[in-house]
């Protein structure tokens, strides 16, 4: 049997771990997490898979230290200027999720040349998730939402579960049928809650640097395995 697989969610987990293992800084750890990123991304276009979103960086990753904070900001930068235009060459759009406000203006500037770039594409849509928290997009959502009612231009029985999904992060973006969560944890991390709902789950051991195409490939011949219900016997 074969499930729809139009979107990937991964929580890339483990690079600290990685690293400690190894007797190497974490920062060793995000280079080669970051490398491994790229190694996905581009398996996914090849793949056809319609759409792949990853968490890079979510709002509690503010509290770790300056120094890894740093070294993660610069990592990003360097990956917005050199590693995404393999994966826009592709044929992929990108997008990001999360608030940018908290983000460096430089940051945030590549940021928006990128998805202005590659907003016609129709291969992958790469879904870079960063200073994401889903709580935050929820309430962000119905803030808009309370403001559209409030302006008269949305009754509140206009109010559906699609209409709310277009005033989130991710509108545009179908919920993800699979969520790979990477290193053994088993939980959310306040990642994409509201798209989840239908969502089958993998969590492997596999520490996020050493995660490869061909244990994805793995991944999703076992969800094709499965049976979705939806709620339905
Ligand atoms: C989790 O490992 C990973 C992150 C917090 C960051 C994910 C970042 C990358 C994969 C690199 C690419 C990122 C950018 C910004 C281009 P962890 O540090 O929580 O690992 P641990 O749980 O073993 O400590």
């Amino acid at each position: 049997m074969t499930n729809t697989l139009k979107h990937i969610a991964i929580i890339m987990d483990g690079n600290g771990r990685w690293a400690q293992k190894r007797g190497l800084p974490r920062s060793a750890g995000h280079k080669k997490g970051a490398e491994t990123l790229q190694e996905i991304a581009k398996a996914a276009a090849d793949m056809g898979i319609e759409c792949l979103t990853v968490y890079a960086f979510s709002t509690e990753n503010w509290k770790r230290s300056k120094d890894e904070v740093d070294y993660l900001m610069n990592l990003l930068r360097q990956y917005l200027k050199s590693e995404l235009k393999e994966i826009q060459e592709r044929g992929a759009r990108i997008r990001f999720i999360g608030e940018r406000k908290m983000l460096d203006a430089d940051i945030v500037a590549q940021m928006e040349h990128i998805e202005r770039e590659t907003e016609n594409n129709d291969k992958l849509t790469f879904c870079v998730a960063l200073s994401y928290g889903s709580r935050a997009e929820i309430i962000a959502a119905a803030r808009q939402a309370a403001e559209e009612i409030t302006a008269g231009r949305l009754k509140p029985d206009q109010l559906t579960e699609d209409v709310f999904s277009g005033f989130l992060y991710t509108a545009g973006i179908p919920d993800p049928d699979l969520v790979i969560r990477t290193s053994g944890e088993q939980r959310l991390s306040n990642y994409l809650l509201w798209q989840i709902a239908y969502s089958e789950f993998y969590f492997t051991p596999t520490l996020w640097p050493d995660f490869s195409a061909d244990e994805l490939k793995s991944i999703i011949a076992d969800f094709n395995s499965r049976e979705r219900r939806y709620g339905k016997i």
